[in-house]
């Protein structure tokens, strides 16, 4: 705890991004990540080996976009930066670890953006103003061989979800739809892009208790992507990390990103096996 607090004093980062929660939520993700790290290593390099997959298959290395790169601790950065000329980072801000891959590694840039396009109007949206519309758009997107969204989907409504609640006290129902439309919306830019799309994000928390699940919350909120690739667990949160008595693992889809359902009652037909442990 005191050693994320240092962090948190010393890391530098935009003073907005800071009142919002932003490099909290890095540091802590980053810390869970080391205090599970065999946990999660399966996850991780399930990641890196559908990233790799993905690349090995265009017939063009140019410029890969890497959308969620903050910590890059699930991007295989060293080969994408081998095999691209151009390897475009995305996210609202970068870890001082991740700057200093960029400083090294020519071909690295970091391009910070929020990619919904409304965490700014979020923050300064005045009391009883309606919410801002979903404005998403990826920097480098035009000029992309492949784009890859990383572990990120799930992620996106969570700051500006989190400010509105506290400081607008908006309705959990008016949420729910905030965040669908940021999920949605992310996923129709990802389908409108010149180049093959690869998404890997976690689809569905479970609570495990003996091996058996007890409870589902669906993480993408009623929006469906259609995926062709793989589907693992990731064990987040192995017990006491989170509940005493339980486990917390997520379902994760990676793979190449064929379209998206946003509507409650027609489900995609992923193209996907069942989750397996990657272990
Ligand atoms: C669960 S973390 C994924 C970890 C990440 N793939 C890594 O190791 O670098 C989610 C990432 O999404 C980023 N993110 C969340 N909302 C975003 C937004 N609106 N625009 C750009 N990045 C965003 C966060 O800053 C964070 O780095």
């Amino acid at each position: 705890m005191i050693v994320e607090w240092i962090r948190h004093t010393i890391t530098p980062a935009p003073r907005p991004l800071r009142r919002m929660g932003v490099l909290h939520d890095l540091i802590a993700i980053d810390a869970r990540r080391r205090r599970n790290r065999r946990a999660w290593t399966p996850h991780l390099r399930a990641t890196h080996g559908v990233i790799l997959d993905c690349a090995a298959r265009l017939d063009r290395w140019d410029t890969v976009v890497v959308i969620g790169a903050g910590l890059a601790k699930d991007v295989p950065l060293m080969s994408l930066a081998l095999l691209f000329r151009r390897v475009v980072l995305v996210d609202l801000m970068f870890m001082p670890s991740v700057r200093l891959s960029a400083m090294r590694m020519t071909a690295v840039e970091l391009a910070p953006a929020d990619v919904t396009g409304v965490l700014e109007a979020v923050r300064v949206l005045p009391p009883g103003a309606p919410l801002p519309e979903p404005r998403a758009a990826v920097p480098a997107i035009e000029s992309a061989d492949l784009v890859i969204s990383c572990n990120t989907l799930s992620q996106l409504a969570h700051a500006p979800a989190r400010w509105l609640a506290q400081h607008h006290h908006t309705d959990e129902a008016t949420l729910e739809a905030f965040r669908r439309a940021l999920i949605a919306d992310h996923l129709r830019v990802l389908s409108e892009a010149p180049c093959p799309v690869c998404l890997i994000t976690d689809t569905e928390r479970q609570e495990m208790t003996a091996e058996r699940p007890t409870a589902a919350e669906d993480l993408l909120h009623g929006v469906e992507p259609e995926v062709e690739g793989s589907a693992w667990w990731w064990r987040i949160a192995p017990k006491p990390e989170e509940r005493l008595l339980h486990d917390v693992r997520h379902r994760v889809i990676g793979g190449w990103l064929k379209g998206y359902s946003a509507s409650d009652d027609s489900p995609a037909d992923l193209a996907l096996g069942p989750a397996t442990d990657p272990s």
